[in-house]
């Protein structure tokens, strides 16, 4: 039998076809439409902030939520060495330092410990990374924050639709960051926003990310800007999608609880743990094996049989830009990104997709450890 098992492959039919449609007809392709607007109303309902500013993608959106915040030049910001590179790239767009910080070993996300043993004089800001879907402890972050007066963007990219003690993810910072890339938990084919319940923030955010024109004077810029708005293109995917997102967050809890139910019996295979009060949106499920298993050798076993997967994040302090801010150990980091495994997690694969993904790779361990 053909199958086809995506890893992280978005989920796009008639329903985006339809708006699209409509957006086209409507002229209104670009950075002006109704759509935009509603998408930004939908999604701050949704999360329960106050407002929401579309971006361009994820990136820029981490990137004004830093600028408007006043982050530059002498300041340090807290970020997760095991991340996507673009949670950090923004801090250096901004002139300021990343200063990493090692992962907790059962939630992969950033060690509120390690937090506090690396903050100075200098920092000013802490990016949580609620990585593949599972929320950071956000009581001890915030604590950390209020104690040293320091803000929290979260970068919520990965994580829509999670909870942490009853709030979505991205609602409990300074600013949260949304990403709505394709192979995001929803996407508008590529795009991102900012959330915040500041709502003079957002009023300046929205500024900045519109070239810092003032409406009222015409085409008068009285600050650097930037162009990173959405499209009404874009918003009205996202519309579509957004009637869909709580689908598809079933669907993913689904697809981990099999994988759990399949895989955990193995002694030498674990997955992410949430935090106590969280609920991961399971944007992908990865797992970690133990030393013994080579896994670049089993990502090609499974390839072979048809089963797309892909590796933890290298530790952002192992690329050229950031190799000089490595700095105390980041053991964990390294060490899930040499044991971790991301598996197909796309919402287009069936349950009994997801069992064939169980089964080969129980087929495998079993022949390497027999
Ligand atoms: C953790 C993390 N941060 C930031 C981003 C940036 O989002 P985008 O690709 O929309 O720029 C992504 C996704 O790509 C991500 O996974």
């Amino acid at each position: 039998m053909c199958r086809n098992i995506y890893l992280d492959a978005p989920n796009v039919g008639q329903a985006e076809k339809e708006l699209l449609s409509k957006a086209i007809d409507s002229t209104f392709v670009s950075t002006v439409g109704p759509f935009v607007p509603e998408f930004e109303q939908r999604l701050a309902r949704y999360l329960g902030t106050e407002g929401a500013v579309s971006t361009q993608s994820g990136t820029a959106a981490l990137h004004v939520a830093l600028y408007e915040l006043g982050i530059g030049e002498g300041d340090e910001v807290i970020v997760p060495a095991l991340t996507f590179i673009a949670t950090v790239n923004p801090v250096l767009y901004v002139g300021a330092k990343p200063v990493f910080v090692d992962s907790d070993i059962n939630t992969w996300n950033v060690d509120p410990e390690d937090i506090e043993r690396r903050i100075t004089k200098k920092t000013k800001a802490i990016i949580p990374v609620h990585l593949f879907g599972n929320p950071c402890d956000m009581d001890a972050i915030m604590d950390i924050a209020r104690r040293h007066d320091l803000y929290v963007i979260e970068d919520a990219t990965e994580s829509l639709g999670a909870r942490y003690k009853g709030s979505r993810t991205g609602a409990l910072g300074d600013y949260g960051c949304l990403s709505f890339n394709g192979n995001k938990v929803i996407t508008t084919g590529g795009g991102g926003m900012v959330v915040s319940n500041d709502k003079d923030r957002l009023k300046h955010a929205r500024f900045l990310a519109n070239q810092a024109r003032d409406e009222s004077r015409g085409y008068f810029h009285p600050e650097v800007g930037f162009n990173y708005r959405m499209t009404n293109i874009e918003a009205a995917i996202g519309l579509a999608q957004i009637e869909k997102l709580d689908g598809f967050l079933e669907m993913k809890k689904t697809f981990n609880k099999i994988y759990k139910d399949e895989l955990s019996d193995f002694g030498f295979i674990s997955f992410q743990k949430e935090h106590e009060g969280a609920e991961s949106c399971w944007w992908l499920t990865c797992i970690v094996f133990d030393n013994e298993t080579d896994i670049p050798e089993m990502q090609e076993k499974l390839k072979d049989q048809g089963v797309p997967t892909r590796r933890i994040f290298v530790p952002a302090t192992d690329f050229p830009p950031y190799k000089d801010h490595k700095e105390g150990k980041l053991e964990n980091s390294f060490s899930i990104y040499e044991r971790g495994l991301c598996l197909p997690s796309s919402t287009l694969n069936t349950e009994d997709d997801v069992h064939y993904v169980c089964e080969k790779i129980k087929k495998l361990v079993s022949r390497n450890r027999s």
